[in-house]
């Protein structure tokens, strides 16, 4: 991929010049409170980099899923506030509310070598994410006429075909930015070369949003931990009952087909052997330990049990290269989250040890924040959700094969 370097090369150096940093701001919010400031924090050294050899820097994101058109629920202006926060109090910081426009084009203009300008959610334009080209083509070329250089820093995004991320990439010298090329080099240790044993933990609540990562992981892990909803699809492939919990039926067939493969591979394909169960998916809900093939009919399962944690920590214990995507249960509720809490410990242990530990992104990454980790604990904490299962996949993202030439 092209670095900040060959980009500074081919601009002749960046003092004065205007670069468009795409970012993942992409941040968990409760109305103007940001909850987990992950994402702006690892966008700041990229544009620390570029701000203090005197580029112009404006940074574009999205926040959230608006349907195209401005939702004020979905405006970065607190994220721009944060980002003001945590870069060094001489670089200049200010947010513009358009993304592309008179205004925008204003506020760009006005802009001091070295100070850093946020603009709006992208996604209040619907040629971000457009799926064909051609309506992206319009909303692309008005995002490269405000600069005169591109810099891709938001792996979270560089699996979509958006606009700010691919299309404004072919118009515009680019290069990948610090936290890209980052993440890429950890995923691609992950992918090609990982020191054995290698464990995988997934969760979260849907197996559909994993298949196709299983699938790829059944040839490259040596041992599959599942959790978070989607275990329940996986109990239920081996003919238990998961009484109300989340439940994938369609998906049974093809799970099935997993763990047969994985038993012919010799992939040890770890299941919870206890479940925390209860009446209803609410944190006052009265819950109790079962056994994981022994839930009550009318129970949902919320968490994995102890029983399953000291098993799942068993199994990491001698694991060299250890990645976790989604959380073993309802974690955002205290009474379910202690399997993910033991996780995130287990983890931390292997990290000490000197085991290349990796956390992908989203709901994961908040919830070892949340448990008073630091980043210190891990060896990389991805801000990619998406983005690194798909990576880990071995699919082709858009975002990052537009970097190459
Ligand atoms: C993420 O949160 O994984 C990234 O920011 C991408 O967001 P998206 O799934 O809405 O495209």
């Amino acid at each position: 991929m092209r670095t900040i370097d060959q980009l500074s090369d081919d601009l002749g150096g960046l003092a004065g010049r205007t670069i468009l940093v795409r970012s993942d701001l992409n941040v968990p919010l409760d109305g103007q409170q940001i909850t987990d400031d992950g994402r702006v924090r690892a966008s700041v050294p990229t544009i620390t980099r570029l701000s203090r050899a005197g580029a112009r820097v404006v940074v574009c994101a999205h926040l959230g899923r608006p349907k195209g058109a401005p939702e004020e629920r979905y405006s970065l202006a607190p994220v721009a506030a944060r980002l003001d926060e945590l870069l060094d109090d001489d670089i200049d910081v200010s947010f513009v509310e358009e993304t592309v426009g008179d205004r925008a084009a204003s506020a760009v203009e006005a802009l001091d070598d070295g100070a850093v300008l946020v603009l709006e959610n992208l996604r209040f334009n619907a040629g971000e994410t457009a799926k064909t080209d051609e309506e992206r083509a319009d909303f692309a070329q008005a995002l490269a006429a405000l600069a005169d250089g591109f810099v891709s820093d938001g792996f979270g995004v560089v699996h979509r075909a958006q606009a700010s991320v691919y299309d404004v990439a072919q118009l515009l010298p680019h290069a990948a930015g610090g936290l890209v090329a980052d993440e890429v080099e950890v995923m691609r240790a992950l992918r090609e070369d990982p020191a054995r044993p290698y464990a995988v933990i997934l969760g979260g609540a849907k197996v559909s949003d994993k298949l196709g990562v299983i699938e790829s992981l059944i040839s490259v892990a040596d041992r599959l931990l599942i959790g978070g909803g989607m275990v329940f699809t996986f109990l239920r492939a081996q003919g238990h009952e998961v009484g109300t919990s989340l439940l994938e039926e369609e998906q049974v067939e093809t799970v099935k087909g997993y763990l047969d493969t994985a038993a012919e591979r010799g992939v040890e394909i770890v299941l919870p052997t206890d479940v925390v169960v209860a009446d209803a998916f609410s944190a006052d809900a009265p819950h109790s330990v079962v056994a994981a093939d022994a839930m009550p009919s009318d129970r949902m399962g919320l968490d994995i049990g102890p029983e399953s944690e000291r098993l799942f920590a068993e199994k990491l214990a001698d694991a060299r290269t250890v990645f976790w995507n989604g959380p073993m249960g309802a974690f955002e509720m205290e009474p379910f989250a202690s399997g993910t809490r033991a996780v995130a410990e287990a983890l931390a242990g292997r990290t000490a040890a000197g085991a290349l530990t990796v956390v992908g992104g989203g709901d994961s990454a908040a919830a070892v924040r949340e448990f008073g980790h630091t980043d210190e604990d891990f060896s990389h904490i991805s801000t990619g959700g998406g983005a690194s299962l798909e990576y880990l996949e071995g699919k082709d993202l858009p975002g990052l094969s537009v970097l190459e030439d």
